[in-house]
C-alpha cells in the first residue's frame, strides 16, 4: 500500500461520528448528526457531521474537514500524531510509516524561536549567567526545574542574538516580525528568559524577567504576532494536557512563577494566562482539558476580583468551578515555599465551590444595620444559590442563611422557589435553534456555474471525465486548481470521496476553504446532462467575453490600423461562433 492508501484506510476504519461524539455530544437529525461546534464560541448545535460523507461542517464558522482535521484542531496535534492515534485505535500497524511533514509558512519562525531558546539556555550556564543563576538560587529554583522549564538568560550586549541569527541566514525583517529583534538590536537584555509554548508545545515567544529591581517592567513579553496572541495563549497548557486528564481537573493560576513552583511539588495540571484576564478563548481551551477547574489566584484584592470574573465565565460555560483562597499577600509560589507541599495539597483538597466563595464574598465589607441592607444581601445570596443544581447544597446554604439572619426556613425556601420559578419563565429558551447559515458572498453566474460543476464532480464521479474532456477554463485560479486536483485524485485512485480528498488537499489551505464552500452548497441530488451542458455553456460564455475584452484592449493599445482590423475580425468571428 502506498502512503495515501494507508492514510485512507485509517480514516475509513475510524468513523467520524464515533470519534466526534467521544468529544462533543451529537444528536441525530435526519441523515446527519448535530453538535455544538468546538471551534468557535457558540451554544447552538451548528456543527453537522455526516456519517455518509465522513465529514463535518460548521454552518456558523465554516470549520470543516474529516476525522483527521477534527482531531488535529480539537486536540492540537500534528497530522502524524493523529494518524498514529487513529491507527492504533483500530489496530493498524504503521510500520515506521511517516506521512510527509507538511511545511508551513511558519517553519522559519519556529526555527528562530527554537534557536533563541537554546541560545538563552546556554547563556544561563555561561560565565555571563552568574547573576541570573544567583537570582534563581535565591528564589529556590533548582537545576532540574531550570531544565524542565527551559529557563534561560539574555545577555547584556546589544545584538549578540541578532548577529547569530543573521549569520544563520535569517533576514532582519523576519527577525523584527517574529519579535526577536527591534531595529537591528536584540529585544531582551539581562533578563531571565522563559519560553512560551503554544498549545501544541511549540515555542512561539518569550517572557523575560528582570533580575535586579529597577524602573523597567518586571516582565517583558514578546509582542503579539501572527502566532502569539495573549488572549489565546495559556502558559503550560501543553504539559497540563496530559496531567489534567489524569487528575481530572485543571488548576488556574495567575503567574507563571506559580506554575513553576507547583510543578516542583508534582502538581502539573496547571495553566496561567500571560497576566491578563481570562478570555472566552482561554475558557474554550481549558474546557477541553477538563470540566473541573480550580481557581487559585493571588491572595490579594486583585486575586479575588480575578476569581469572580473568571469564575463567572467558567460557570456560564457550564464548568464545575472550585476556589482556593490564599492568605492575603501570598501567591501559590510564596505559599508553597513557606508552608510546603502538604499544606498546599490540603488547600486543593479543601477548595470550596465557586458559589460558596461568591456567597461568602457577597457579605464582605457590608454592615447589616438596616433591614433593607439585610434583605438586599439575602436576595443576592438566593440569586446565586438558584444557579446551583445540587439540592443538598441548596438546603445547607438556605439553612445557614436562615440561622444567621434569624428568618424562618420556610419563608426563605418560599422566596427561593419564587425566584426559581420567575427565572424559568424568563428563560423559556427557544427550542428550535436557528442555523446561522452565513450568507455567502454574492456570486455572479459564472462563479455559480463553476461551483456547481465542481460540486457535482465530487458527488457524481461519472461526470469527472466529461468535465475533464471539455477542457473548461474556470474563471479563477483557485477553481482551476481545484478542478485539476479532483481529476488527478480520481485518476490516481479510481474513486473520489470528500473525506479522503480533504486529507489529500490539506496542505493547500486556500483550496480547502474553497472545497468547504462548495460542499456546503447542498444542491439537488440529480443532475441531467442538459443541466450540465448548460453550466458548460455559461463557463464558455465567460471565456468568450474575456477573450473579446482582451482583444478590445489590444485594439485600444495599438496605433497600427492593420493590427486593429485583424483584432476586430477575430472579435467578429468569435461573436458568430466561427473560431
Ligand atoms: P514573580 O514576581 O517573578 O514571582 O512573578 P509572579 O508570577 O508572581 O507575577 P505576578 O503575580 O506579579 O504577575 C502575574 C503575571 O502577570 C506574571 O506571570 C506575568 O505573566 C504578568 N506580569 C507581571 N508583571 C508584568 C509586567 O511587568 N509586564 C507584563 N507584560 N506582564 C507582567
Ligand atoms: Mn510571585
Amino acid at each position: 500500500m502506498n502512503n495515501q492508501d494507508i492514510i485512507n484506510e485509517v480514516r475509513r476504519k475510524n468513523d467520524i461520528v464515533d470519534i466526534i461524539s467521544e468529544k462533543i455530544p451529537l444528536e441525530k437529525r435526519g441523515k446527519n448528526y448535530f453538535g455544538v461546534c468546538p471551534f468557535h464560541d457558540d451554544t447552538n448545535p451548528s456543527m453537522s457531521v455526516s456519517r455518509e460523507k465522513q465529514i463535518y461542517t460548521c454552518f456558523s464558522c465554516h470549520a470543516t474537514g474529516n476525522v483527521f482535521t477534527f482531531l488535529m484542531n480539537y486536540e492540537h496535534k500534528e497530522f502524524n500524531q493523529v494518524l498514529n492515534d487513529l491507527a492504533e485505535r483500530v489496530g493498524i500497524t504503521l510500520n515506521g510509516f511517516k506521512a510527509k511533514k507538511i511545511s508551513t509558512k511558519y517553519d522559519n519562525w519556529y526555527n528562530i524561536y527554537d534557536f533563541a531558546n537554546k541560545y538563552y539556555q546556554n547563556n544561563l550556564l555561561s560565565k555571563e549567567g552568574i547573576d541570573a543563576r544567583e537570582y534563581l538560587k535565591k528564589r529556590n529554583i533548582d537545576d532540574e526545574t531550570i531544565k524542565e522549564f527551559e529557563i534561560g538568560y539574555s545577555l547584556k550586549d546589544k545584538d549578540s542574538l541578532t548577529k547569530l541569527l543573521i549569520a544563520k541566514g535569517y533576514n532582519l525583517d523576519l527577525l523584527n516580525k517574529v519579535g526577536i529583534t527591534t531595529n537591528d538590536y536584540d529585544i531582551y537584555h539581562s533578563r531571565l528568559m522563559f519560553p512560551l509554548h503554544d498549545l501544541n508545545g511549540k515555542v512561539i515567544g518569550f517572557s523575560g524577567r528582570i533580575i535586579t529591581s529597577g524602573k523597567q517592567n518586571k516582565y517583558l513579553n514578546t509582542k503579539e504576532t501572527e502566532l502569539f496572541k495573549k488572549g489565546k495563549l495559556l502558559y503550560h497548557y501543553h504539559i497540563a494536557k496530559e496531567a489534567a486528564r489524569v487528575k481530572k481537573s485543571v488548576i488556574i493560576m495567575e503567574g507563571f512563577m506559580d506554575i513553576i513552583r507547583a510543578s516542583t511539588i508534582g502538581i502539573k495540571n496547571t495553566v496561567a494566562t500571560m497576566g491578563t484576564a481570562l478570555t472566552k478563548d482561554h475558557i474554550k481551551e481549558i474546557k477541553r482539558l477538563s470540566n473541573n477547574v480550580i481557581l487559585c489566584f493571588d491572595g490579594d484584592e486583585a486575586g479575588v476580583k480575578a476569581t469572580i470574573s473568571g469564575g463567572e465565565l467558567f460557570i456560564s460555560e457550564g464548568l464545575e468551578v472550585k476556589v482556593i483562597t490564599l492568605p492575603d499577600s501570598e501567591d501559590p509560589d510564596t505559599y508553597i515555599l513557606k508552608n510546603g507541599k502538604d499544606a498546599f495539597f490540603k488547600l486543593i483538597d479543601n477548595a470550596i465551590y465557586y458559589s460558596d466563595f461568591k456567597i461568602k464574598n457577597l457579605g464582605h465589607n457590608r454592615n447589616f444595620t438596616s433591614s433593607e441592607e439585610k434583605a438586599n444581601y439575602i436576595h443576592e445570596v438566593l440569586e446565586e444559590t438558584s444557579k446551583i443544581n445540587d439540592p443538598i447544597r441548596i438546603e445547607i446554604i438556605l439553612k445557614d442563611l436562615a440561622k444567621r439572619f434569624e428568618i424562618g426556613y420556610n419563608t426563605l425556601e418560599k422566596s427561593f422557589q419564587e425566584l426559581k420559578d420567575a427565572r424559568k419563565l424568563n428563560k423559556k429558551a427557544p427550542l428550535i435553534t436557528k442555523m446561522k447559515t452565513t450568507q455567502l458572498k454574492k456570486k455572479d453566474k459564472y462563479q455559480k456555474a463553476s461551483l456547481n460543476i465542481i460540486y457535482y464532480m465530487l458527488n457524481k464521479q461519472e461526470i469527472i471525465d466529461i468535465v475533464a474532456s471539455e477542457h473548461l477554463v474556470f474563471p479563477t485560479e483557485a477553481l482551476r486548481a481545484l478542478e485539476s486536483e479532483i481529476v488527478y485524485f480520481y485518476h490516481k485512485y479510481g474513486f473520489i470521496n470528500e473525506a479522503d480528498f480533504y486529507t489529500y488537499l490539506a496542505p493547500k489551505n486556500e483550496l480547502v476553504n474553497l472545497l468547504a464552500e462548495i460542499l456546503q452548497l447542498d444542491l439537488k441530488p440529480t443532475l441531467t446532462k442538459d443541466e450540465l451542458f448548460d453550466y458548460f455553456k455559461v463557463i464558455r460564455e465567460y471565456n468568450l467575453k474575456k477573450t473579446i475584452k482582451h482583444l478590445e484592449e489590444k485594439i485600444k493599445n495599438t496605433n497600427d490600423p492593420s493590427e486593429q482590423i485583424k483584432y476586430a475580425e477575430e472579435i467578429r468571428k468569435l461573436r458568430i461562433g466561427e473560431s
